[in-house]
């Protein structure tokens, strides 16, 4: 039977492309999409029309009841989850002397709160079947830091710090867990900085000169996922165009 993966945010640039990738490669693949989402019926659709079909459940993953609900209706209607990429986040990007509680919270909760939220329901399942893959997709950002993001950088560097501290309680048991620290790719949430801070601040610190492609990142999710990567965990995978190098 085809094993489960579990994308969170698959119908935002990296998750769809993550999505395809998981579904090439035989995955019966799932995905979140916020509550309010009202294109999610569209992209399902659309997603058909190119030959995959994937299940969407909504999902707010900042709320711990509503993941808890989610998972178990995923569970119930299609099985245990397998694969877990926690890909959903947002940004709120202000310099500290403008960020607000409500900036900072919604960063928090929606990046790094998600992680504990979705990863909960799923990790005991994954122990005791003896096998399971857990993805956090962070960023070069919580690696390095970014001028306005100290909400985003905070959350992104914590979830590694749980990608560390999980992979070893679930090293003996099957179960790896890994973040993939992506750099600036080319989807909404980069085109939504400012073109001049993009072209004269962003893309000349990255040496290959070009934002990354969401397909780079999906590749490396699958490998990550599969079972040629048994020995992998706890690791925080770069893949930045050289950006920042650690
Ligand atoms: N480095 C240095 N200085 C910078 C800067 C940067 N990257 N960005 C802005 N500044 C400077 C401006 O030049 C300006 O300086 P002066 O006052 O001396 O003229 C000052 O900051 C502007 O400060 P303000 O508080 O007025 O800020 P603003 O309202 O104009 O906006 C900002 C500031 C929100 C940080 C805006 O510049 C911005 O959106 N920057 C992009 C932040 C970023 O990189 N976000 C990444 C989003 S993509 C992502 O997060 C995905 C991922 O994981 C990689
Ligand atoms: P995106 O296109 O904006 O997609 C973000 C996705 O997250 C959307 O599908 C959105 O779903 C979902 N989401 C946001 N808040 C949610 C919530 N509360 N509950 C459920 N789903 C929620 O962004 P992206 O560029 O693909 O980013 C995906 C991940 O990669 C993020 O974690 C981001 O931080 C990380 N990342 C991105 C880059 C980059 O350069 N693009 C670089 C490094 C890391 P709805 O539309 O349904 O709300």
């Amino acid at each position: 039977m085809a094993r489960i993966a579990l994308v969170t945010g698959g119908m935002g640039g990296l998750g769809e492309a993550i999505c395809i990738k998981m579904a090439a490669l035989g995955y019966q693949v799932v995905t979140t999409h916020s509550p309010g989402n009202t294109k999610a019926a569209d992209w399902l659709a659309e997603m058909e029309g190119q030959g995959y079909k994937f299940k969407a459940y909504p999902c707010d993953v900042a709320d711990y009841d509503s993941a808890q609900k989610c998972i178990q209706q995923i569970t119930a209607e299609l099985g245990p989850i397998d694969v877990l990429v926690n890909n959903a986040g947002i940004t709120r990007d202000m310099t500290f002397k403008k960020m607000d509680k409500v900036n900072w919270d919604a960063v928090i909760k929606t990046n790094l709160d998600s992680v504990f939220n979705m990863t909960k329901p799923v990790a005991d399942g994954m122990v005791e079947r003896g096998w399971g893959r857990i993805i956090n997709i962070s960023s070069v950002n919580g690696q390095k830091g970014a001028f306005g993001q100290t909400n985003y950088s905070a959350a992104k560097a914590g979830m590694h710090g749980f990608t560390k501290a999980l992979a070893l309680e679930v090293a003996r048991k099957g179960v790896t867990v890994n973040t993939i620290s992506p750099g600036y790719i080319g989807t909404k949430m980069v085109m939504a900085i400012p073109s001049e801070v993009l072209e004269s601040k962003i893309i000349p610190q990255i040496p290959m000169g070009r934002l990354g492609k969401p397909e780079e990142v999906a590749g490396l999710v699958a490998y990550l996922a599969s079972d040629e990567a048994a020995f992998l965990t706890g690791a925080n995978i770069a893949i930045n165009g050289g950006q920042h190098m650690s």
